[in-house]
C-alpha cells in the first residue's frame, strides 16, 4: 500500500511517500480502505521529536482515519464488511498510525459513521471532537448559562469547542486572529466573536461577562496567569491542554479567594471507553445536523510532507495561515 512514513525524526522533508507492506487484521481488527485522514499538531511533535515517543521504524505517521470496514478478525463483534467507520488515537502506544491507504484498527477505537457525514469531515473532527467533549463534559463541567472563553475559536481545537459549549447550553467568547475568523466564529455559534490583533479583549470579555468567566478554554501552548485568573467568575474553572514547556507564573492569592480550579488534560491519556463514550455524543450531534467538521483544505496524502508544513507554519509559527483542519485523501 501507499503511506506517508517517517524512518527517521526530523523535518517535514523526513517524510517519506511510498509503498509499506499491506496490514493483516488480527482477530480483534478492523481492515479499513482510509478514506481520508487530517494533521494534528501532535503529528508536527512526534516527527520533529519534540515529543520523544518510542517509535518502531518505518513509522507511519497520523491520528485519526475514517474510511471503510474491508475484512473483520474472527473475534470482532461490533462491526461488519462495508460499515463506515472513525476513529482516533492511533499511531501511538505501539499502534501504527494512519496515513496510509489501508489501517488494521481494533474495533474498541472505532465507531460507526452517521450516514450524512463524509469521511473527509470525520476525519477533521476526530481528535479535535473528542478532545472539546472530554475537556468541556469531563472537566469542564459546562451548564446551561455558563460563559465560557476559548482562544482560537476557528482552530482545530476551538471550533469544536465552540460548537459544542453552545451544545451544552453555554454562552460562547471566542478569540480570532482576523475578521474573516470572527465571522467563522460567529457562524460557529460563538455570541461574541474578538479579533484579538485589532480589539481590547480582556475589555470585550469583562463587557459581555461583568461576573467573570465560568470555564477558560486555553488552547495557547503560553497561558497567561496573571491575565486570564483575574477574567475568571467565582468558582471558575479553567481548561489548559497545550505548553510542555511552558513555565508561567501563577497568582495564587486571586485564584483561591475565588474557589476557582484549574485542570490540564491530554486526551490521548482517555481510556477506549472514554474515548467511545465521547464518540456516541459527537456521532449523535453530528446527526442532528448541531455540530459540523471545519475543514481549511483537502490534499492528497502524497503531499502529507507539505501539509505538516503548512500546519507547522500555522500551529506554531503562527503564520494563521489555517482556519481548520487539514484532510488528506489517499
Ligand atoms: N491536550 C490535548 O488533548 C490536545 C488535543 C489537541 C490539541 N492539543 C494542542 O492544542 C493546541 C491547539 O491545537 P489545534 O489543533 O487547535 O491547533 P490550531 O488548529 O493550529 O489552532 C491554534 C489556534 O490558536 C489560535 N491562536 C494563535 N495565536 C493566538 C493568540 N495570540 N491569541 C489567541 N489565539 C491565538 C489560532 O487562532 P488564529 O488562527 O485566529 O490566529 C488558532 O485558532 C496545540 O498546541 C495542540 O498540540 C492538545
Amino acid at each position: 500500500m501507499k503511506a506517508a512514513y517517517i524512518t527517521q525524526i526530523g523535518g517535514p522533508e523526513v517524510i517519506t511517500y511510498g509503498e509499506l507492506p499491506d496490514p493483516k487484521p488480527t482477530r480483534r481488527q478492523c481492515l479499513i480502505q482510509v478514506g481520508a485522514v487530517d494533521v494534528n499538531p501532535i503529528d508536527l511533535y512526534i516527527r520533529s521529536g519534540a515529543i520523544q515517543a518510542k517509535l518502531s521504524f518505518p513509522f507511519i505517521l497520523g491520528r485519526d482515519l475514517a474510511g471503510t470496514v474491508k475484512e473483520v478478525g474472527a473475534s470482532v463483534k461490533g462491526f461488519k464488511v462495508g460499515d463506515r467507520v472513525w476513529g482516533t488515537n492511533q499511531g501511538t502506544d505501539g499502534r501504527p498510525g494512519t496515513f496510509a491507504e489501508w489501517a488494521a484498527v481494533d474495533e474498541r477505537w472505532l465507531n460507526l459513521t452517521p450516514p450524512t457525514v463524509s469521511d473527509e469531515e470525520m476525519a477533521a473532527l476526530s481528535l479535535v471532537a473528542v478532545t472539546a467533549h472530554i475537556g468541556l463534559v469531563h472537566y469542564g463541567n459546562v451548564k446551561p448559562g455558563d460563559v465560557l472563553f476559548v482562544n482560537g475559536g476557528s482552530g482545530g481545537v476551538g471550533s469544536s469547542v465552540v460548537q459544542m459549549a453552545k451544545i451544552l447550553g453555554a454562552r460562547v467568547i471566542a478569540t480570532a486572529g482576523s475578521d474573516a475568523k470572527a465571522e467563522i466564529c460567529r457562524q460557529l455559534g460563538a455570541d461574541l466573536a474578538i479579533n484579538y490583533q485589532t480589539e481590547d479583549v480582556d475589555a470585550a470579555i469583562k463587557a459581555f461577562a461583568p461576573k467573570g468567566v465560568n470555564v477558560w478554554w486555553e488552547s495557547l501552548r503560553e497561558p497567561n496567569f496573571e491575565r486570564t485568573i483575574p477574567l475568571l467568575a467565582s468558582r471558575g474553572r479553567m481548561l489548559i491542554m497545550a505548553g510542555r514547556d511552558a513555565r508561567p507564573t501563577f497568582p495564587v492569592g486571586p485564584f483561591y479567594v475565588k474557589e476557582c480550579s484549574l485542570h490540564g488534560f491530554a486526551m490521548f491519556n482517555a481510556s477506549a471507553r472514554d474515548q467511545r463514550s465521547a464518540a456516541n455524543a459527537i456521532n449523535r450531534w453530528l446527526s442532528e445536523g448541531k455540530l459540523k467538521a471545519r475543514i481549511d483544505r483537502v490534499l492528497p496524502l502524497s503531499e502529507s510532507a507539505e501539509a505538516h508544513r503548512l500546519q507547522e507554519q500555522s500551529t506554531i509559527q503562527k503564520s494563521g495561515a489555517l482556519a481548520g483542519k487539514i484532510v488528506l485523501k489517499p
